[in-house]
């Protein structure tokens, strides 16, 4: 476990690399990310190239013992490549061409922008593919920031026809598989087929589909095509930076090219921005979160939540089911959220023993000094302005010498597993059907109710191998085939737990319903379904289960059971009485069915007897405190501005606030 920073030396003057070096060193740090911005500086006009600075920025680097991840520049193309050609800059869903003067301005499908990245990123690799201080790579920079992985221009319609063709060879498959006999949409050929951007009103929800699909896989390709370059010159391992609750392309996909993944840890911008992501705001999304309301933003501002930071951790650790990087962390207030609180102290040192909690290999702050001019002048660093230290430098401090302290932890494998998957989020965003519809809000109540109870939670994907969870929770599982379903099925048969939430089964891959719900699924969970209930913003009804009254919101399947037991029936005068919720025994296991959008509280009445039957301990936590546990040891954490109290076996009895206690075994 180590730490790191984020530099730009071509940022400040060349005699303050020596003493920013030996600074790094000082403070504990080994690892440096550079160059990732800097293209217009190594090649300042075409072809002419002044590589001599990165050189002994690197060498400097290198010389005081630091190792050094190289980033490709290819996020911000310098003006006189936009210039050179017109086919470089994205076209936004509006038919708006995205002008130069910030980042991530070009499209992945640009012919020319592929050419000039394969030279740079060759040239690039060649020249420090073998240089001693250059241990890892970052491709690019965070795709999709700022709402770059949809582009709408004429080589994304060229290409999204060819893939089209690949994947449905004739035309008549693709009207059949999208049911374009509606509103006469049928296609004569692939040639035909725009792009489902300024339609009158919204396009066919399956093309919208599949032209999600394509701009992800052309974010994979791009990215593979860095890649390769870079494993021909070097045999370091290749990174990228994800986003937190960053949806737009298929993080699973994009992380079978790489070595290992890294992402962007801002725990208080995203708690101001819960749950919307600049760029992942859709027709349901309204800004608001029930999850997150006011007086929890309030309580957390200076410290976040700890279950969306660490949602993003186990997401992370889950796409290659091993350690993965924090390559930018919040070091002091951000500048790109709507209001930019300062994190109390203690908290930079919180966040950074979580990430390793969560089985980080290396946390990097972002950045090391405050940049002194344009966007993200308001954005802290480790240093100051005037390049003297900032608060976080003492906590990174403090955590290096805890970590030279500390022996090496191992992960330990969680029981319990959610499943995540980028289609049904956008299947279910593109037709959200309710207001306050939101798949990361879905997600997070369920993995919040398990975190609560002090279990590791895996964040994997459907079609992963199960069989060495004891319980699998599957919300919102949307889009189901055959294959799908027979993964399952055998989980179950083999004696594990499977709890379906709502809006599951209802839809083919090509987004068209199963009719009835849950189409394949209904052997498994003995129901069907003919009706859901779309509930307005903020109206809540209830369940009854027993002598007990539990609230949902936004939606309810109504479910007929078949062969399944009812667990809860629904309260509502609309529909009272239908089953809410249902179980049945199958094979060696069983699959519990939750139709409705339950709260944090109702999820844990309803998962206990599960959790209990597949012998998993729980503990009931302070809000706001999580445990998560290592293979020798447990990681206390209190996210909560005020000292907590605990009264749990083997735990300490007091947790001071933004506290961290390592509990040895
Ligand atoms: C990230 C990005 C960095 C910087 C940072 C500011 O999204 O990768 O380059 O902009 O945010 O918080």
């Amino acid at each position: 476990m180590e730490l790191g920073v984020c530099y730009y030396p071509e940022h400040w003057p060349e005699e303050t690399w020596i003493p920013d070096a030996k600074r790094m060193k000082d403070i504990g740090l080994s690892w440096v990310r550079v160059g990732e911005f800097a293209w217009k500086r190594l090649e300042p006009s075409p072809g002419k190239f002044t590589f001599d600075w990165l050189d002994r920025a690197i060498d400097n680097l290198g010389s005081a013992g630091l190792n050094v991840m190289l980033g490709t520049p290819t996020a911000t193309p310098p003006k006189w490549l936009i210039d050179k050609y017109d086919d470089v800059l994205q076209i936004d869903k509006n038919g708006r061409t995205r002008g130069f003067g910030s980042r991530r301005h070009y499209c992945h499908n640009s012919k020319s922008y592929n050419k000039e990245t394969t030279r740079i990123v060759t040239i690039i690799a060649k020249r420090y593919g073998k240089h001693q201080a250059v241990q890892a790579w970052q491709t690019d920079n965070e795709y999709g920031c700022h709402d770059t992985v949809r582009c709408y221009c004429d080589n994304c319609k060229r290409e999204f026809r060819v893939w089209l063709k690949q994947k449905y060879k004739t035309i008549d498959t693709l009207n059949e598989a999208w049911w374009n006999v509606f509103w006469s949409m049928e296609y004569a050929s692939f040639d035909e087929v725009e792009l489902p951007n300024l339609t009158v009103t919204e396009p066919n929800p399956s093309h919208t589909l599949d032209f999600y699909r394509f701009s992800s896989d052309s974010v994979v390709s791009y990215n593979k095509l860095q890649v390769d370059i870079l494993r021909e010159f070097s045999d370091k391992p290749i990174t990228h930076n994800a986003m937190g609750l960053f949806g737009h392309y298929d993080h699973y996909k994009l992380a079978r090219d790489l070595d290992a993944i890294t992402w962007d840890n801002y725990p208080l911008g995203t708690l101001e921005l819960a749950l919307v992501s600049p760029s992942e705001v859709g027709p349901g999304a309204t800004g608001s979160s029930a999850l997150f309301p006011n007086e929890l933003k309030n309580k957390y501002m200076r410290s976040g939540h700890p279950d969306l930071i660490s949602f993003n951790h186990d997401l992370y650790y889950g796409l290659k089911d091993k350690p993965f990087w924090v390559i930018e962390q919040q070091p002091g207030q951000v500048n790109w959220a709507p209001t930019n609180p300062l994190p109390a102290p203690g908290v930079v040192r919180l966040w950074t023993h979580q990430a390793f909690a969560h089985g980080a290999d290396v946390v990097a702050y972002f950045r090391w000094r405050a940049a002194n001019g344009a966007q993200e002048t308001m954005h802290a660093g480790l240093n100051l302005f005037d390049g003297s230290p900032d608060t976080a430098t003492d906590e990174a401090k403090m955590v290096a010498e805890e970590l030279s302290r500390q022996s090496k932890v191992e992960m330990k494998n969680s029981k319990v597993a959610l499943l995540f998957d980028y289609e049904n989020l956008w299947a279910t965003s593109i037709q959200p059907h309710a207001q306050g519809w939101n798949y990361w809000e879905l997600q997070l109540t369920y993995y919040m109710a398990l975190r609560g109870l002090g279990l590791n939670v895996a964040v994997i994907r459907p079609r992963s191998e199960l069989s060495r969870y004891s319980v699998v929770l599957a919300p919102a599982l949307n889009l189901v085939d055959e294959s799908l379903v027979n993964h399952l099925t055998q989980y179950v048969k083999q004696g594990g737990q499977l709890v379906i939430g709502p809006r599951s089964g209802f839809k083919t891959l090509t987004n068209r319903v199963h009719a009835p719900a849950p189409g394949p699924l209904t052997e498994l969970m003995g129901v069907t379904i003919n009706k859901v209930d779309a509930l307005r913003t903020g109206y809540t009804e209830y369940v009854k289960q027993g002598r007990r009254k539990l609230p949902y919101t936004v939606w309810a399947d109504l479910l007929t059971p078949t062969t399944a037991k009812v667990l809860a029936t629904y309260e509502s005068d609309a529909y009272k009485n239908v089953a809410a919720v249902v179980e049945q025994k199958y094979g060696e296991g069983s699959c519990l069915t939750i139709g409705m959008w339950a709260d944090v509280e109702g999820l844990r009445v309803l998962l206990e007897p599960i959790l209990k039957r597949a012998g998993l301990e729980t503990i009931p936590l302070p809000e706001g405190v999580r445990v998560t546990k290592r293979e020798n040891s447990s990681y206390l954490l209190n996210f909560n501005p005020s000292d907590v109290s605990l009264k749990v076996k083997g735990l300490p009895k007091k947790i001071a606030k933004h506290g961290v206690v390592i509990v040895k075994k």
